[in-house]
């Protein structure tokens, strides 16, 4: 793998592939965007998929597979949204340990979710098989150990569980590949994977092409009902509408008020090759954090060049646009990503890949596949939390079964209609938190005057009664918007680690310039 300009220095900051100003290690062997041509008629299909990520082309190439009419649509390129960001970790050991399922669900369902993950392991292998498609897949082991804050009776209680759900998981009295004291105990999970999600993305679209399937690349859906969608202007019709595109566009509010985005931090480090085994490792989570979701640390390695592989290390969440209550802005936090990669991992050398991206946590810890509530014909794949990789490929599986009416286990496990009881507090304190963002019309802003704005930076600003997003491009010329979300009118926060104004309530983010980045919105924001 390399860097575009063939040195080991940090990829050129955005070129717009992606929804944001840093660029995953991901891009530095695909290099460009996966790009098809655009739309620019009305059409008639079967079945539109909105969204070229993991779940859009997994339901895309499965739907196609059983022959029906597909035509998919991505505003931006293959993987330019969360996919191309994540660090692919294919595994079935969930944000949500074991034993805290069989709490919220009961027994039978945690069982049902470790299948039903493994199952997905075992697709992608096979997938990867049939289509001959080179992206790097191995399978590892993982080993799950303990924060700091955490206690050994976390890992006891979680192997108890994983013993009842069915897995093969083994306790450790060492981890292996990590020298830090904390790193005493955990939790071996046989058999995971790993592979290079944009070459994965790009053999799939391949072969899902070659059945027959259509893909619109720049072509942007809208307006979603059950006739189609307006795309790029023109008019889909279809019977069915399938939305993957991370977090659902349009205001389905039932949806958006049982997930949260959260950010996440990932860097990328050389390590010699050999150092480290290929494997996954995660922490058990911060228990003194502030949020809802305990952000936890998640590392894998990665081929890179002949002499070095590439260590990612990720973790350091926070709800989206909210980095500052825990008083670390969003661009301090690899700062604490890289000393907590180097105690653990000290044959790690030069950090050459820093970059953010979007979770979508569940309040339920499951992800949401299945009819959008309400509709018939719509579907959504969603609440994918840390393991979209696998979420989104059983999004795939599962919205096929539904519309060709076969049978399938998961479907009331992952309806986004389900009711959990279980988890009111959490509910309540994800709420209180949205509800608490419309405060920010009241309070003042971090930005006073113009004049304190550097070229490249930005910031919100009041003005009257009014919000608005402020930024200085390099030539410095002032690009000013509303600042009030489109979407249900939260004020937009400044992210100056990737240059974008994000919501503090759903989610929705813009760049600099007001463009639309991440639903829930379609909608730009008003230039003012
Ligand atoms: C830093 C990070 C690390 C992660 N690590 C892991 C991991 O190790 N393992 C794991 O399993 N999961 C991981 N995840 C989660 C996983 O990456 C995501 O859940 C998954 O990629 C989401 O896939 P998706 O296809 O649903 O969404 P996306 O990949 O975001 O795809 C949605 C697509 O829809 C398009 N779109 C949006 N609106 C429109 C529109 N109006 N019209 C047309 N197209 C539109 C977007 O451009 C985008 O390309 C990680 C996530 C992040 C951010
Ligand atoms: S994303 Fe819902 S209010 Fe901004």
């Amino acid at each position: 793998m390399k860097t575009p300009d063939n040195t080991s220095a940090p990829l050129p900051v955005n070129d717009n592939i992606t929804s944001g100003e840093n660029l995953s290690v991901w891009f530095a062997e695909v290099n460009r965007s996966i790009s098809y041509e655009s739309l620019t008629s009305d059409i008639d299909t079967d079945i539109l998929v909105i969204g070229g990520g993991i779940s859009g082309l997994t339901t895309a190439y499965c739907l196609a597979k059983v022959g029906r009419k597909v035509v998919l649509v991505e505003d931006g390129f293959i993987g330019s949204g969360e996919s191309g960001r994540t660090t692919a970790h294919i595994t079935y050991v969930l944000g949500e340990r074991y034993f805290e399922l069989e709490k919220i669900y009961d027994e039978p369902t945690a069982q049902l979710a470790a299948d039903s993950h493994a199952e997905a392991i075992e697709w992608i292998a096979n997938t990867v098989k049939l289509n001959n498609i080179d992206c790097h897949f191995k399978r590892v082991d993982g080993y799950l150990f303990l924060h700091p804050s955490d206690t050994k009776e976390t890992l006891e209680k979680e192997y108890e569980a994983t013993k009842r759900a069915g897995l093969a998981t083994e306790m450790l009295n060492a981890v292996p590949g990590i020298e830090a004291e904390d790193g005493k105990w955990c939790i071996k999970f046989p058999n995971q994977a790993q592979f290079h999600i944009l070459l994965y993305l790009k053999g799939l679209a391949e072969a899902f092409k070659q059945l027959g399937g259509k893909i619109y690349t720049q072509t942007k859906a809208e307006n979603i009902t059950k006739d189609g969608a307006t795309v790029n202007g023109f008019a889909v019709k279809a019977n069915h509408i399938v939305v993957a595109t991370n977090t659902p566009i349009n205001d389905w509010v039932t949806i958006h008020t049982k997930q949260w985005p959260y950010r996440t931090y990932v860097v990328g480090a050389k390590v010699p090759k050999g150092k480290l085994p290929y494997a996954l490792w995660w922490d058990t989570g911060d228990k003194g954090s502030k949020w809802v979701s305990q952000p936890y640390h998640y590392v894998r390695l990665a081929e890179y060049d002949d002499q070095h592989d590439i260590l990612i290390a990720g973790g350091e969440d926070h709800r989206t646009g909210q980095a500052d209550e825990e008083g670390i802005k969003e661009e301090d936090r690899y700062t604490k990503l890289i000393a907590w990669t180097k105690k653990r991992f000290p044959s790690v050398e030069d950090v050459v890949f820093q970059w953010s991206g979007q979770v979508m946590e569940p309040v339920d810890s499951m992800a949401y596949i299945g009819k959008n509530p309400g509709d018939d014909n719509i579907y959504i794949i969603t609440g994918h939390s840390g393991n979209g990789m696998t979420h989104g490929t059983l999004g795939g599986i599962m919205i096929t079964d539904i519309i060709t009416g076969k049978d399938n286990p998961w479907i009331e496990m992952y309806s986004p209609s389900r009711i959990t009881l279980k988890t009111t507090s959490d509910y309540l304190q994800e709420v209180g938190n949205m509800v608490a963002q419309y405060g920010d019309w009241f309070a003042g802003t971090d930005l006073k005057k113009v004049e304190d704005l550097k070229p490249g930076e930005g910031g919100i600003m009041s003005s009257g009664f009014k919000k608005i997003t402020v930024y200085c491009d390099e030539e410095n010329n002032l690009h000013t918007c509303t600042a009030v979300c489109p979407h249900l009118g939260a004020i937009l926060q400044w992210n100056a680690d990737e240059k974008t104004f994000d919501c503090p309530m759903h989610g929705s983010r813009f760049n600099t310039e007001g463009k639309a980045l991440n639903g829930p919105t379609t909608s730009d924001l008003k230039k003012l």
